[in-house]
């Protein structure tokens, strides 16, 4: 597997903006914008509701980000059971180690969110910065060698499998789909796996190829600080984010979830993700 040094060119770094509607322009152009001067996590739902306007669905926190908390939940998730492939779901904890590249809520299927808020209240002394990798610039980078066709046809046209291990969302979509609303849709995270099925063996390839080269971007593209106050908005049916390795122990990120009326489904009540209920179970 050859993976272009272009593909730092999927990273996006995002602009800085001073007002919703600016935030709402360059979120569908570029697929993130940056805000500051947000004071707390109030201010931040607000300036989401007012960027979503009259197309707002639903909006509300879904986690305070500290590594106490990443702890605590961690313990909970290690108690589940593996799947049928023997997977088991993990949450990371140690923070010095770079995320996955992923899309916020790929446990819920449909009822992921289409817009992400990434508030930093307190950034780490050095390190954790943050990096958005555009998945539709990979898939488009990956195309330009013909060596790749196969591969990148597979991610536009072959249904997998979403879901988190155990927690089978009960549907299979491709990686880039084309949403109800006519918006693209792709997803990363660390999942992803083909159908089970006579094609699977054949299919792994395809996927692993996909993973690394949304890995690769976050590896050598541009990253960038969210200082106190900042807060990254960030079209989450496109780009996939995280943040590089840090150890300081007050880092304070609060992670806002929003539904527009452009979201395939939105769910009718606060999503669990050490928990995460069937999609059935969302819809109320
Ligand atoms: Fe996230």
């Amino acid at each position: 597997m050859q993976l272009s040094p272009d593909l730092a060119d999927a990273c996006v770094v995002p602009r800085r903006v001073s007002s919703p509607e600016e935030a709402r322009e360059v979120v569908d152009t570029d697929g993130a914008a940056i805000v500051g001067g947000i004071a707390d996590e109030e201010a931040a739902i607000a300036f989401g509701t007012a960027m979503l306007g009259t197309d707002l669905r639903r909006i509300g926190r879904q986690i305070e980000v500290t590594r106490q908390r990443g702890e605590e939940a961690s313990a909970k998730v290690e108690q589940q059971p593996a799947d049928a492939r023997g997977r088991r779901r993990r949450f990371v904890t140690d923070t010095s180690l770079p995320m996955p590249a992923h899309n916020d809520g790929f446990a819920f299927g449909d009822h992921a969110p289409d817009r992400l808020f990434l508030f930093s209240a307190r950034p780490a002394a050095t390190g954790g910065e943050s990096f958005l990798v555009d998945g539709l610039a990979v898939l488009d980078i990956l195309a330009r060698d013909p060596a790749n066709a196969e591969m990148v046809e597979f991610c536009r046209t072959a249904d997998i499998d979403h879901s988190e291990p155990n927690f089978p969302q009960g549907t299979y979509s491709p990686i880039l789909r084309t949403t109800p609303a006519g918006r693209p849709q792709v997803r990363h995270h660390p999942y992803l796996a083909p159908v089970v099925g006579p094609d699977e063996a054949a299919q792994w390839p395809f996927v692993k190829h996909w993973s690394a080269a949304v890995t690769a971007a976050r590896d050598t593209g541009p990253r960038f600080r969210l200082e106190a106050g900042e807060m990254a908005c960030v079209d989450n049916y496109r780009l996939f984010h995280g943040r590089h390795g840090y150890t300081d122990p007050a880092r304070t990120l609060y992670s806002i979830w929003g539904w527009s009326s452009a979201a395939v489904a939105v769910p009718v009540g606060e999503l669990d993700i050490v928990t995460p209920k069937a999609p059935a179970q969302l819809a109320g």
